[in-house]
């Protein structure tokens, strides 16, 4: 058995010289073998050190399917090529034969390559660091092949005046603004985590989804799992494809000027972008949802799936106000519909109100959450969430006219009364609002059902439930 000795995994110039000393040695393929890197003569039998011999000519299209395929991750990849080099002496029209199991198997593994460089150029992500010399961007990358210098330089023509680096288990490509360069392979812990670039990608990769066009499937294919976890909008993925449907109703609703190119412009500039939505007053309930879907207020659109109408008759005497939607009523676009909904829903009907014949809403219309793994995690609202969402409070409350407003929790106690409260001491009050309006403060749901201890537990919703009864007797 002869060997050829390669400097590395991509050692193309190494193979071709290689490649070259067997033929004219007329070395068989099944008696030639190929390795990388091992001077340990122990490994090899009969090295082969005399390179060279008279060029040998083979059509342009050999050459370049070969350095496609020497980027490929299996370890008989020189072997395979150097079988097809013998074979072409003999038939140099073999790479047309597709037929042949020998060609059809490079063809494919030249194809794997190619799409792990398209995978690598869409799915590379940059945070940015700070060094000696400023501002600096870091991308951890797990290509399929080693597609790294193959892809690098589509990097430099892209982000040509950014300093960055991707980092790969392979190897790292460097560019300083003038020059690329490699370094050595590096592992996940070299590469930054998270930073404020995240809000970016996850709030760009959710403008530029168009749900009318999903392909759940053919997605995930696209963006394999492989790469999901160094996606920082991997985690709006699930919700994305559940909301697909109502969001295409909504695109389908909204006036054509709202598009998603608009979208993507208000995303990429960091500053609060206007709507098309935003000054005008709603003539009808039905107009809510699509308006909402345009609202930039405030900055808790970027990540949530969409802006949460509240849900009732056009005219109701009581209204129930919650705080925002929470994780499943965000996946759903209704109010009250998960954990907290299902106990309000026990709460209503022990206090013997129907539903149906209240308006339910809440007090800021989008998702406020962090990001934890795979989980959404509520946060609270601050005063100036819910200060920018009172605009769609009060045409909720001019297009519903309810006698009676719950704000259930402090949150909604702030929207409904316009400054901050104290719960405990306002509760189970009635408060007169004017124009024939009365308020009354509550419990918020998901205080019971955080409440410790079956016994506490059942105290709370007590007093849910009795606040809800008096609204009831409010109402008349
Ligand atoms: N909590 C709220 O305040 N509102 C909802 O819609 C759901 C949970």
């Amino acid at each position: 058995m002869k060997t050829v000795r390669l400097a590395h995994e991509t050692d193309f110039a190494g193979w071709r010289d290689g490649a070259r000393a067997l033929v004219n040695a007329g070395v068989l393929p099944g008696e030639a073998r190929f390795g990388v890197g091992c001077n340990d003569n122990g490994l090899f039998d009969e090295p082969l050190s005399a390179v060279g011999g008279p060029a040998i000519v083979v059509p342009r299209r050999f050459l370049e399917l070969a350095q496609e395929v020497v980027l490929h991750r299996t370890a008989d990849r020189f072997d395979l090529l150097y079988r097809l080099l013998w074979r072409m002496r003999e038939r140099p029209d073999l790479l047309h034969v597709d037929s042949d199991a020998d060609v059809a198997d490079a063809l494919e593994r030249a194809r794997n390559v190619s799409r792990a460089s398209h995978k690598m150029k869409a799915f590379v992500r940059f945070r940015e660091v700070e060094d000696d010399a400023g501002e600096a961007y870091v991308s951890w990358f797990e290509p399929a092949h080693r597609v790294v210098e193959k892809t690098a330089p589509f990097f430099v023509r892209r982000f040509t005046t950014m300093r960055w680096s991707i980092l790969t288990p392979d190897l790292s490509a460097i560019w300083d603004g003038e020059r690329l360069v490699y370094a050595p392979g590096a592992s996940r812990q070299d590469a930054p985590g998270d930073d404020r670039l995240e809000d970016f990608w996850r709030a760009y990769y959710a403008s530029i989804f168009n749900p009318a066009r999903l392909k759940a499937r053919t997605m995930q294919g696209e963006m394999p799992k492989r790469y999901w976890r160094n996606l920082p909008e991997a985690v709006l993925i699930p919700s994305l494809i559940a909301q697909a449907g109502r969001r295409t109703e909504d695109m389908r609703a909204s006036p054509a000027s709202e598009s998603r190119k608009q979208t993507a412009r208000a995303v990429a500039r960091p500053a609060r972008a206007s709507s098309p939505h935003e000054g005008k007053v709603l003539d009808d309930l039905a107009e809510l949802r699509p308006a909402l879907q345009g609202c930039r207020r405030c900055d808790l659109w970027r990540h949530a799936t969409q802006g949460v109408a509240g849900e009732g008759p056009r005219r109701a005497d009581l209204m129930l106000v919650g705080e925002q939607p929470g994780d499943q009523e965000d996946l759903a676009g209704q109010p009250f519909v998960g954990p907290a909904g299902k106990l309000l829903d026990r709460a209503l009907q022990a206090a013997g109100v129907d539903r149906e014949n209240a308006y339910v809403t809440n007090a800021v219309k989008h998702f406020k959450f962090e990001p934890r793994g795979k989980r959404r995690l509520h946060q609270s609202p601050d005063a100036g969430e819910i200060g920018a969402c009172r605009w769609w409070y009060e045409q909720e409350l001019a297009l519903v006219k309810p006698k009676v407003v719950v704000a259930l929790g402090a949150t909604a106690a702030r929207q409904v009364l316009g400054r901050p409260v104290s719960l405990m001491k306002e509760r189970g009050s009635p408060i007169d609002l004017g124009g024939g309006v009365t308020a009354l403060l509550s419990i918020h749901p998901s205080f019971a059902l955080r409440t410790p201890g079956e016994a506490e537990k059942a105290r709370v919703v007590a007093l849910l439930e009795g606040d809800l009864r008096m609204a009831a007797k409010l109402v008349g």
